[in-house]
């Protein structure tokens, strides 16, 4: 089986991320980036196994995922603390929804061409309150970063890694607001990660 046919198994999946990502990851991304107060009602688009509601306050949590054998981990994991839907959020299903506080989108842009990623922010800005934030978190390419993680980044499943200007230029074609940050220490394995802010 190829690489990519075994990280959709959840339990391949969640250890290969507890190698890769370390404990130090989840909690820093919700404590110092999503930043949810309890009562928020957030929006977890490609929420994969939920690994973020274990760190979140309570809040009115929703995850989106295509994948059947991710959501079902979810439901096993979190049972009703949050709602796990498979179904893929797009322009048309997303007014199903309340708007929200907070749209989360971890390791999704990078396997989008940059049509299908615009269409994504499209999608989160159309899911958010006056005020709400989108936070997107990727692999990076940047000018002499370690030779591991641009090797990892070389190697992922999502084909579309870019370096902080291209994830930017889509970003900002649709939010008039994008705080950006790279960081090199956020995982345990030696890898880039840039996260954005967006709001209106
Ligand atoms: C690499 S996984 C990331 C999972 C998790 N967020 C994490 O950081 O570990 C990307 C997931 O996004 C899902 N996905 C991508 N676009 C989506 C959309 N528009 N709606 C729902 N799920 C989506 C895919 O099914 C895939 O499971």
């Amino acid at each position: 089986m190829a690489i990519t046919g075994i990280l959709s198994s959840p339990l391949v999946y969640d250890t290969w991320q507890y190698i890769a990502r370390g404990t130090r990851y989840a909690p820093l991304f919700v404590n110092d980036y999503i930043k949810a107060r309890p009562g928020d009602r957030i929006l977890d688009i490609g929420c994969g196994t939920g690994v973020l509601l274990d760190y979140l306050p309570p809040v009115d949590y929703f995850g989106f995922d295509m994948s059947a054998h991710y959501i079902s981990a979810c439901r096993k994991r979190h049972g009703n603390k949050g709602t796990f839907l498979q179904r893929e959020l797009t322009a048309d299903t997303v007014s199903d929804y309340e708007a929200c506080d907070i749209v989360v989108a971890t390791g999704v842009v990078h396997h989008l061409d940059d049509a299908e990623a615009r269409n994504l922010f499209a999608v989160a800005k159309a899911a958010l309150k006056p005020g709400g934030r989108l936070l997107t978190l990727d692999g990076c390419y940047e000018a002499g970063q370690s030779r591991i993680a641009k090797m990892l980044l070389d190697k992922d499943r999502g084909k579309f890694v870019r370096m902080e200007s291209g994830y930017r230029a889509i970003a900002t074609s649709v939010f008039p607001n994008v705080a950006s940050t790279v960081l090199h220490d956020m995982f345990r394995l030696p890898y880039t990660v840039i996260i954005m802010e967006c709001s209106t």
